[in-house]
């Protein structure tokens, strides 16, 4: 389509930006200046998001939003559509992006470049987007400027001239900002007459719209009432109502090509809209369907985790809490299982990381369910011995080591990006980790690091460590790069000689003697006394590798005190009656059920 100086121009556009780099800051700014929003409502509604994010100062992902702008007597359509800022979410962002003509890449000139930047800048160069580079926070007098502008020339190319200045906080720079965004971004490409193409960037679930798909209307155009088919699941649907995001959703007639939207379907399951997916009219014949857009998958789940009802939750509510999330959460996977010592529970399946600490939270806060979760795992694919290959997603479904042929493990292609002088520090982290080194390449005072390192490795603290090993300064943007064999031996725990299955836990066989006392010993620490002497043992393979003895409880807890203090008596007293609410039974031995969860999360 060409830009008609009779209609309005659009520019469709996202904001990369590291976590709190001013991404939200910036959104509000564009849309007081114009003047999309008034100053009253803006600050209702930005602050009124999800209370998580708010706390944790990290926004998932904004509603896309349009405004409208004008320069040079010419009317402009400006439609900013949001990016998750984590890298859980990396699918997304590749999809968002499909979605524009032109990114904002917006650096805090405080902090400079940082990996999961350069690696969504990178995907926008890739796709042909306009860059317009632009330095946040230079209001603040820790502003490295030049530094910051140095880096954009070293890893980008950018060069001095070509980077706008701003603070999003006082508001210097926006209007010039806005200019270059009419300016330099060009309007879509796109046929008009061609059977309808929209690409699904984001969908969200509304109880009277069912699922609302939202769209940047990529060929042709779509009507109210339309019927449409969905190219890669080949569901059908209605358009049941389409509109606009200014900000709220506002129904209208028809969108356009080149136009950003929403669909609502009026389907119940956010499952059934995949992110990515095309949209097309029906009534196309078969052979002649359009091509898809490029670049849908289906995101799958590489992290798992078991939750498990706390004292005052049941499992049905805990069920019942797990599904209204995964209604707002298409990438949330959910299986019921079943442990002795715990009872029913969900296995949860995650993105990565940050997307199960969010569910954690948003459990808790939003469900009101509290939980006591596992240990998050990877998925590791067992090869058997009689030709059956088993997936397994905690260490207790682990078959017996004479059963096995062969277990691989996911692998994750890490980039870090780092200052020069932690790079030693971080090379050898890498090291302790399994990490096998790929790549480095140096910007000036800065490098990039690339590794490939087990996901296991990964998620096991790994990214803190990495920032204290560089005092803050690292960042990590990672990727899946597919299973890899790996030499691992399921090591079980027997406490007063039964095996305790969800103790038992997937280990690398060079480290599983070391990994066996350490977990012995600090069973011994947090295991309660019993009437008995326990014995508490690591076993391989049916061989006792360590082992320790945790002593019988002494007749009376409150001889050593004295006589005396019957104040400190009484305390001692009630502190072992609670000690005994809520207990997970091990055999003949039993343990608090918190003490279990916290020996589980190893
Ligand atoms: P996420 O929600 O994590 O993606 O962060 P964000 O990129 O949306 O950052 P946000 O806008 O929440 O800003 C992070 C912090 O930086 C907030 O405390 C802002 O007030 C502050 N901030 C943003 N822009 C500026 C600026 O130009 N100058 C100053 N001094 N502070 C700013």
């Amino acid at each position: 389509m060409q830009e008609n100086q009779g209609q309005s121009a659009i520019r469709n556009f996202a904001i990369i930006a590291h976590i709190d780099h001013g991404k939200t800051t910036l959104t509000d700014r564009l849309l007081e200046h114009t003047t999309t929003i008034a100053q009253r409502e803006l600050t209702e509604r930005f602050l009124d998001s999800n209370p998580i994010e708010r706390e944790r100062g990290i926004t998932i992902k904004l509603a896309p939003v349009r405004m409208f702008y004008t320069l040079d007597a010419r009317r402009y359509t400006l439609n900013l559509i949001d990016t998750p800022g984590h890298v859980d979410f990396s699918y997304e962002v590749s999809r968002s992006l499909s979605a524009c003509e032109g990114v904002i890449l917006l650096i805090d000139a405080t902090q400079g470049i940082q990996a999961q930047t350069l690696a969504h800048a990178r995907e926008a160069i890739n796709l042909g987007l306009t860059l317009i580079p632009t330095l946040n926070k230079i209001d603040l007098t820790s502003a490295r400027v030049d530094q910051t502008l140095a880096e954009l020339k070293e890893v980008f190319g950018i060069k001095n001239e070509e980077v706008s200045r701003i603070s999003a906080k006082t508001g210097q720079g926006i209007k010039e900002l806005l200019r270059r965004i009419a300016a330099e971004i060009p309007h879509p490409q796109g046929k008009e007459a061609s059977p309808l193409r929209a690409l699904i960037f984001n969908s969200i679930y509304d109880t009277h719209l069912g699922v609302i798909a939202f769209v940047r209307i990529v060929d042709g155009s779509v009507r109210t009432k339309q019927e449409l088919r969905l190219i890669a699941s080949g569901r059908e649907v209605t358009a049941k109502e389409i509109g606009v995001f200014s900000p709220k959703l506002t129904p209208a007639e028809i969108l356009k090509v080149g136009e950003v939207g929403y669909i609502a379907t009026g389907l119940k399951d956010i499952h059934a809209i995949k992110v990515g997916d095309t949209i097309t009219q029906r009534g196309i014949c078969e052979g002649t369907l359009p091509q898809p857009l490029p670049g849908f998958k289906i995101p799958n789940p590489t992290l798992f985790a078991d939750f498990f009802p706390e004292e005052k939750t049941t499992f049905e509510e805990l069920k019942e809490a797990a599904q209204k999330l995964q209604l707002t959460d298409a990438s949330l996977t959910l299986k019921s299982i079943h442990q002795p010592a715990l009872g029913s529970g969900l296995r949860f399946g995650f993105l990565g990381l940050f997307h199960s600490e969010i569910t954690r939270e948003r459990l808790r806060r939003e469900q009101g369910i509290s939980i006591i979760p596992t240990k998050p795992t990877v998925e590791y694919l067992v090869e058997k011995r009689n030709g059956e290959t088993v997936r397994i997603q905690n260490p207790s479904e682990l078959p017996d080591t004479s059963e096995i042929l062969k277990i691989e493990e996911p692998v994750v292609k890490v980039s870090v990006f780092t200052p020069r002088e932690y790079i030693g520090a971080l090379m050898q982290l890498f090291e302790e980790r399994r990490g096998k080194y790929q790549n480095i390449q140096y910007f000036g005072q800065q490098a990039q690091m690339i590794y490939e390192l087990p996901f296991i490795e990964l998620v096991d603290g790994f990214v803190d460590i990495a920032k204290s090993r560089s005092q803050g300064y690292a960042s990590l943007d990672y990727e899946q790069l597919g299973q890899r064999p790996v030499d691992a031996v399921k090591l079980s725990v027997l406490i007063n000689h039964q095996l305790v299955e969800p103790l038992s836990r997937i280990v690398v066989r060079d480290k599983a003697q070391a990994i066996a006392h350490e977990l012995v010993a600090k069973l011994k620490e947090v295991l309660p006394r019993q009437q008995f002497a326990v014995p508490i043992q690591a076993s391989l393979g049916g061989n006792i590798i360590a082992r320790e003895t945790k002593p019988a409880v002494r007749k009376d807890v409150t001889a050593k005190l004295y006589g005396g203090d019957q104040t400190r008596k009484d305390k001692l007293l009630t502190k072992q009656k609670q000690g005994k609410k809520k207990l997970a039974k091990l055999g003949q031995v039993t343990i608090p059920a918190d003490t279990f969860i916290r020996i589980m999360q190893g």
